[in-house]
């Protein structure tokens, strides 16, 4: 058998309730592929913060390192000043462990309700391939005459050559797999001048070495327009830090839901653990209440096994959560939606 080394973090709000469904259909899988999957939980987020005051130590970080990879729910709550959790834990995590590729499908499964009128799940079938570890999130900047009338508050995007190539490359690979074999780089290079041009002129040199894909160019603003009166134009995204984060969420919003949309926080060069977790958060207004769906962190066990050289144990997955969102009707639990999922899979 094959063993995996899981680290498990479950985090804040509705993180848990949906971990624990990911992880019941991954020990149905794991039964029928032979792996022996070792799960290590680790206590972090705002339970931990309260009690000892620390996010994540040194010592758990490198304890996480080791392992082979990550499983999260969500972190953040309303009891912690905001960006504590969310910078010291989530984007610690995401920049010590290099996980540069931030994989976000777009995807309407069939039976799926969408707001957009008159769309097919052929016309939402797009990847967005979100930069991971630079532009405004590096936290370089801050704070000058606190609390005057004359405070200044800056907060840069870095990008690098080396950072900005990297995530492009990947993106090419992607679009290459693909049948439409289309890129397209959502930016704003007409106000982002610096940043912009350099995405765009990496692109066009990429582009040199994938013959076969085409590129094009739109504004993130337009491209917010354009996810909800022509997704079907889209096929790879490639994108920075902050415009992926956003528009993920409308990408979320037109393919069924916060609920289904799955991610990954991937480190290609497979150089630290890449970490799995859902694109929503840690839904306060939901915790505890079972009425969260699983089925985004479902999808994302099925990305970690993708990740992990078990493409037919990924597919198993979509397919069980495929034909649970075609049936579906009336109002399930947490626990039911897992339930249901896993017993698909199981057969
Ligand atoms: P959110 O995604 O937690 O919630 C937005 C809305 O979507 C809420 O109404 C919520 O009930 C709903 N929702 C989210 N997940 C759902 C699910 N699985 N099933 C059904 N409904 C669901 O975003 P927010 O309210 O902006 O943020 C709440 C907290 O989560 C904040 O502390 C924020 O920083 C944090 N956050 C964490 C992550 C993460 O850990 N990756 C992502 C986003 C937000
Ligand atoms: C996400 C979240 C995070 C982000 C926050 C919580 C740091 O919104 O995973 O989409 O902005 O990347
Ligand atoms: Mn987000």
């Amino acid at each position: 058998s094959r063993n995996i080394r899981l680290a498990v973090v479950a985090g804040d709000g509705i993180g848990p309730e949906v971990v624990a469904e990911g992880l019941k259909v991954l020990d149905v899988i794991a039964g029928q592929y032979d792996l022996a999957i070792e799960k290590t939980s680790y206590d972090l987020g705002a339970a931990r913060w309260h009690r000892t005051g620390e996010v994540l130590p040194d010592s758990v970080l490198e304890e996480i390192r080791g392992q082979d990879a990550i499983l999260l729910g969500a972190v953040g709550d309303p009891t912690v000043p905001s960006g504590t959790l969310e910078r010291g834990l989530l984007l610690k995590l995401r920049f010590a462990l290099d996980h540069y590729v931030n994989l976000r499908p777009v995807k309407l499964f069939p039976g799926v309700e969408t707001p957009l009128a008159g769309v097919t799940p052929e016309d939402i079938d797009m990847i967005v391939v979100r930069e991971g570890t630079e532009g405004p999130y590096t936290g370089v900047g801050g704070v000058l005459r606190k609390g005057t009338p004359h405070e200044i508050a800056t907060q840069e995007s870095v990008n690098t050559a080396f950072g900005v190539e990297r995530v492009i490359r990947y993106a090419f690979q992607i679009a290459a797999s693909r049948p439409r074999r289309k890129l397209t780089l959502v930016h704003k290079d007409n106000v982002l001048t610096f940043a912009g041009e350099l995405y765009q002129r990496i692109l066009k040199q990429v582009a040199a070495e994938f013959p076969e894909v085409t590129t094009d160019y739109v504004h993130v603003d337009a491209a917010t327009m354009f996810f909800v009166n022509n997704p079907a134009r889209f096929d790879v995204i490639v994108t920075d830090n902050l415009f992926g984060d956003i528009i993920t969420d409308i990408g979320a919003a037109i393919a069924g839901g916060i609920g289904l949309a799955a991610s990954g926080n991937v480190n290609p060069d497979k150089t630290a653990p890449s970490m799995f977790e859902p694109v929503h958060g840690s839904a306060p207004d939901i915790a505890g209440q079972s009425k969260a769906d699983p089925t985004a962190t479902i999808l994302s066990v099925a990305m970690l096994l993708e990740h992990l050289g078990l493409p037919e144990a990924a597919r198993k997955i979509e397919h069980a959560v495929g034909a649970d969102l075609t049936e579906r009707s009336g109002a399930r639990s947490t626990q039911q939606i897992g339930d249901d999922i896993a017993k698909r899979v199981a057969g």
